[in-house]
């Protein structure tokens, strides 16, 4: 398809290296290797090698959702990609769910959830920040070129949005998701999915005793994905020397009907 003024697009350097542009008639993209009007991009197919004033080679692509969510500007640290997969995935996010999300931060877990769920679906996304809520708002409007319509923004604690929303599965990334456990035991439907993305293990470990607290969680998964990139170039197959340490520990819990010790 070809790329049109208003589209993400994404160059890439002999070296690699990777750039994220907004398709702008007036605009010139510069870098090292010398510049490229956008308008030499616009009408361009995906996938056209372009040159720049110096006669240095760049790739044209539309970006993967994980190429957008690296490189656009965020306020608050992204869900990274390599994590998000897992969670659609273990939260068994799917076409037509409901699903409330928190906090919004800088929209790129909104991005995957509102994908999974598709155009039946809808992702509620809360955040108490009404500056990283407007940053969110912009990245998602960025993404689609419009607002999507199964997406909903709101301000405020997430918690407190959990009985209106009535979710099959709630997904968080904030720094004390054992606040919305104890709601979630209140307010979540039964057999509903609950998930939490937390970068240190004193998080994990008082979320885990909450939710074993209240009595209606159960099926409680702790993981985290480690992903080493490959060099593959001629005889020289092997990892590559850098990769990510660490991101964030993820954790899954189904919700019940009430305690066992008080089923039927
Ligand atoms: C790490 S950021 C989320 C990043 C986001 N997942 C992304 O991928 O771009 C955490 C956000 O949670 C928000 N937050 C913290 N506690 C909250 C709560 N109880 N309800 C809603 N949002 C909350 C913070 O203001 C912050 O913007």
């Amino acid at each position: 398809m070809r790329l049109e003024a208003g589209d993400a697009a994404l160059l890439i350097d002999s070296k690699g290296r990777r750039f994220l542009l907004e398709l702008n008639p007036d605009r010139t993209f510069q870098y090292h290797e010398g510049a490229v009007p956008h308008n030499d991009l616009i009408g361009r197919e995906e996938g056209s090698w372009i040159v720049s004033s110096t006669g240095a080679q760049l790739l044209l692509l539309r970006p993967r959702l994980a190429d957008f969510t690296l490189k656009m500007k965020r306020r608050a640290q992204v869900v990274y990609p390599k994590d998000l997969g897992p969670i659609l995935v273990y939260a068994d996010i799917a076409p037509g769910m409901t699903v409330l999300e928190a906090g919004s931060g800088s929209g790129a877990l909104t991005l995957g959830l509102s994908r999974a769920v598709g155009p039946t679906g809808k992702v509620v996304s809360v955040e108490l920040r009404e500056d990283h809520a407007a940053h969110a708002r912009k990245a998602v409007e960025k993404w689609y070129g419009r607002f999507p319509e199964n997406v909903e923004m709101r301000i405020g604690d997430v918690s407190d949005e959990i009985q209106s929303v009535e979710p099959a599965r709630i997904v968080l990334d904030l720094p004390e998701p054992w606040h919305v456990v104890t709601a979630a035991a209140q307010h979540q439907p039964p057999g509903g999915l609950l998930a939490a993305y937390l970068p240190t293990v004193p998080q994990v470990q008082t979320t885990v005793e909450t939710a074993r607290e209240t009595g209606v969680f159960t099926e409680i998964e702790v993981k985290e994905f480690l992903v080493r990139d490959w060099n593959v170039a001629g005889r020289s197959v092997r990892p590559e020397h850098r990769m990510i340490g660490h991101t964030g520990f993820l954790i899954f819990m189904r919700k019940t009907a009430r305690p066992p010790s008080q089923e039927d």
